[in-house]
């Protein structure tokens, strides 16, 4: 029998769960992030699971503007031709907003209030394994969705964005990151303006979702 410290209102968390989106042009640019608050969606991201529970990942927030505005052209440099690239495809309307917001990101990259940057402490040795490779994204990529989860839930949006990565060390010189340690993603975080966040159209489990046999769905 459940017990009742483990029921959960589903209602609430199921729409947490489904609601939370990469928050772009809805980003408040223009309010600060209180530092105390990154923390605490820190603290919560720190529970999800990780490999050998060896707690690897480091965080970084960058909120001086001066190194926002440092990073930006690295992330622009990337951003702008991948996106226009895309966009010179065959795009569905939904692929034309994603990409239209993740152009809004790039032009105002800059100003975004909080940069967070997920780490971790080593780096996957050369022709890394599908295992190895699996074990340590595995251990942070929970965490890093743990947070977006954690800043929905207190007004903050954020945005998943791995464009920098292509500079990563550039930008790790700029922060100090010495070069034992992996930048993992790049999250801008900012106060959400607005409201009415719905769930994305995805296909069904039981579409996707095969028992026993590849292919065989229930
Ligand atoms: C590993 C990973 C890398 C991503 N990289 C970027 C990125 O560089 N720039 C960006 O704007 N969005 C990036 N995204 C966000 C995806 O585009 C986003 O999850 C997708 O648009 C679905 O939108 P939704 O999460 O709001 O439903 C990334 C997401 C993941 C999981």
């Amino acid at each position: 029998m459940t017990s009742d410290a483990d029921r959960f209102d589903l209602d609430q968390v199921d729409r947490l769960l489904t609601t939370t989106k990469q928050v772009r042009k809805r980003m408040d640019l223009e309010r600060p992030v209180p530092r105390e608050l990154l923390l605490e969606c820190i603290d919560i991201a720190q529970h999800a699971p990780m490999g050998g529970n060896l707690e690897r990942n480091r965080w970084l927030v960058v909120d001086d503007p001066e190194l926002k505005a440092q990073i930006a052209p690295l992330y622009q440099q990337v951003g702008r031709p991948y996106l226009a690239a895309n966009a010179a495809g065959e795009v569905d309307e939904g692929q034309q907003r994603v990409l239209d917001s993740a152009t809004y990101l790039v032009d105002h990259i800059a100003e975004v209030p909080a940069m967070v940057i997920a780490l971790r402490l080593d780096r996957l040795p050369e022709g890394a394994s599908n295992a190895e490779i699996a074990g340590y994204h595995g251990s942070v990529a929970p965490g890093v969705w743990s947070f977006q989860l954690a800043a929905r839930a207190r007004g903050l949006g954020s945005a998943w964005t791995t464009f920098h990565l292509f500079h990563e060390q550039e930008v790790a010189e700029m922060l100090g990151i010495p070069e034992t340690v992996t930048q993992v993603a790049l999250l801008p975080v900012g106060y959400y303006k607005g409201s009415g966040f719905t769930p994305a159209s995805r296909r069904p489990a039981g579409e996707i979702t095969y028992f026993n046999r590849w292919k065989e769905t229930a």
